[in-house]
């Protein structure tokens, strides 16, 4: 007999029972003690028509979850308004063991550049309210975009009051870069502290985002935009590169380790992605933003060669120049390339971890010291990427970067050593959420800039995001900043904006 995929809903005494013919296996309603939601709810990934809403049902966070070992009826609406009164999607999704009970609904035929509000349910257990917004249509004239970026929320280093803000900016959507969580274990000395030691297994990797997903500020980032998402190294392990782990685990052994991470990220994050707990995840994905820009998201992490010249800052050795070096991976340098030929948009924004730009931290004349783990280590992959931009002519090439822990804004060179060679593409990097950025790198940085004419600011003691306006004329992006990490009700001001025209790239 044909398999048909359809549900069949029974109310009993005991609550909503769904049965999915599909499995065969029942759904129920446990018992709960505490609310499921205290994960709070997020959206992300927006199309023009559609927006993934999530959530994850944990009564007991910080204990692999607290949830019994069944599968579990999770009912989701969409509205047009906050009270949830004007209904325009609604149905049951099921929760399961497998995946930690967090649920991913690709809710579809919405309305392009559109408000809209949802919640989940679980027995009498509603979760909170939360604001989303869909993206214009692929080809609709838009006349403004607005968007933050974001990274590094290094929950040991400090409180997340620019997420507090952030959530009261006026915004299409979030980019979030990478390092979402830390992976390590506890720092006795640290202002708010990580429960557990270094994250190895899929339950380690599971209780340290809840961990971090159970700050109110971080949820009411969630609650009020959709996030597009990309990782960096921290949601894994400091530096990995690939199969290759920083420390002494075997490839066999950092497999078993990216596989439950990556797991973990795909049952926290709201991202759009065909998953199955398995080796990979395709991450990198592109967003139409109307007629004016196209975001191309990468996922600089999982196919990169291993950082030449034995990692950290060094001289470059021949390895760092190197054609066989590769910091995308062959399929998504493709992709990458060809998503940047067929794109018809004003602006061409690639969303990615490490910064792009050329440093040289040693200013003394021909001498070299550069960030094995940055787009430094990788100097034919960058090459590669700023002759496609040049010689294609693309429309408005700006990088956005996060990893870095602070502030800078460069001009991109075909030839960094050449001041007068053309500058083709903008990169901003946003600095943390909260990691640090030590005080003797900033010193060391400070120092070099005479090496390195093309990064026209950096500041390395600040924490916040970037918020960015994007018209047919410009892109316009404020470092906003908060006044202290340490006090949670520090105040945010933009410490400086910065402006690249149509036409012209550079600041
Ligand atoms: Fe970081």
């Amino acid at each position: 007999m044909k398999r048909r995929h359809f549900l069949v809903t029974t109310l009993l005494s005991s609550g909503l029972i769904i049965i999915d013919q599909l499995s065969t296996q029942a759904a129920s309603i446990p018992d709960f003690s505490n609310s499921p939601f205290t994960l709070g709810v997020a959206s992300g990934d927006p199309q023009s028509d559609r927006v993934i809403i999530w959530t994850r049902l944990a009564p007991f966070p910080l204990e692999g979850g607290g949830m019994p070992n069944i599968r579990v009826p999770v009912q989701w609406k969409v509205a047009k308004d906050a009270k949830m009164s004007e209904i325009v999607g609604q149905g049951t999704v099921i929760a399961t063991p497998e995946l930690g009970h967090s649920v991913h609904v690709d809710v579809t035929q919405l309305e392009a550049n559109h408000v809209y509000w949802y919640q989940f349910q679980v027995g009498n257990y509603k979760s909170a309210i939360a604001r989303t917004k869909t993206l214009p249509n692929p080809n609709a004239s838009v006349d403004k975009v607005q968007f933050a970026f974001a990274s590094c929320q290094d929950w040991q280093n400090g409180y997340y009051v620019a997420h507090k803000h952030l959530a009261d900016e006026d915004l299409d959507f979030v980019v979030f870069l990478g390092d979402y969580i830390y992976e390590r274990s506890r720092d006795n000395n640290a202002v708010r502290q990580h429960q557990g030691e270094d994250c190895l297994t899929l339950e380690d990797y599971r209780n340290r985002y809840a961990q971090y997903k159970s700050d109110p500020n971080l949820q009411a980032s969630h609650h009020r935009f959709p996030w597009i998402m990309t990782w960096d190294d921290h949601e894994v392990d400091n530096n990995y590169a690939n199969l290759t782990a920083e420390d002494d685990q075997t490839i066999e052994q950092f497999k078993k380790r990216r596989k439950a991470a990556y797991q973990a990220y795909y049952e926290h994050t709201p991202i759009r992605v065909s998953f199955q707990p398995r080796e990979d995840i395709t991450l990198y994905r592109s967003f139409d933003l109307g007629n004016l820009g196209k975001l191309m998201v990468l996922d600089t992490r999982q196919y990169r060669s291993d950082q030449p010249c034995g990692d950290g800052a060094k001289p470059r050795c021949q390895e760092a120049m190197s054609e066989t070096m590769t910091l995308l991976g062959t399929a998504q340098e493709q992709w990458l390339q060809s998503q940047l030929s067929d794109s018809s948009a004003s602006w061409n924004i690639i969303a990615q971890q490490i910064m792009m730009a050329q440093y040289n931290l040693d200013p003394r004349p021909q001498q070299g010291l550069f960030n094995m783990d940055q787009w430094d280590g990788y100097v034919q992959s960058r090459r590669r990427l700023l002759n496609f931009l040049d010689d294609n002519k693309i429309s408005n090439p700006v990088v956005i970067t996060g990893d870095i822990h602070s502030s800078w804004v460069n001009n991109l060179k075909l030839d960094f050593d050449d001041p007068r060679s053309p500058t083709v593409a903008t990169e901003f990097v946003a600095t943390s959420i909260s990691s640090e950025f030590p005080q003797q790198y900033v010193a060391a940085v400070n120092l070099a800039r005479i090496a390195n004419p093309h990064v026209k600011f950096f500041e390395g003691t600040k924490h916040g995001y970037v918020r960015s306006t994007l018209t047919s004329e410009s892109l316009k992006s404020d470092y906003r900043v908060v006044s202290s990490i340490l006090d949670p009700d520090a105040s945010i001001e933009t410490l400086q904006s910065f402006v690249v025209k149509n036409g012209q790239p550079g600041v």
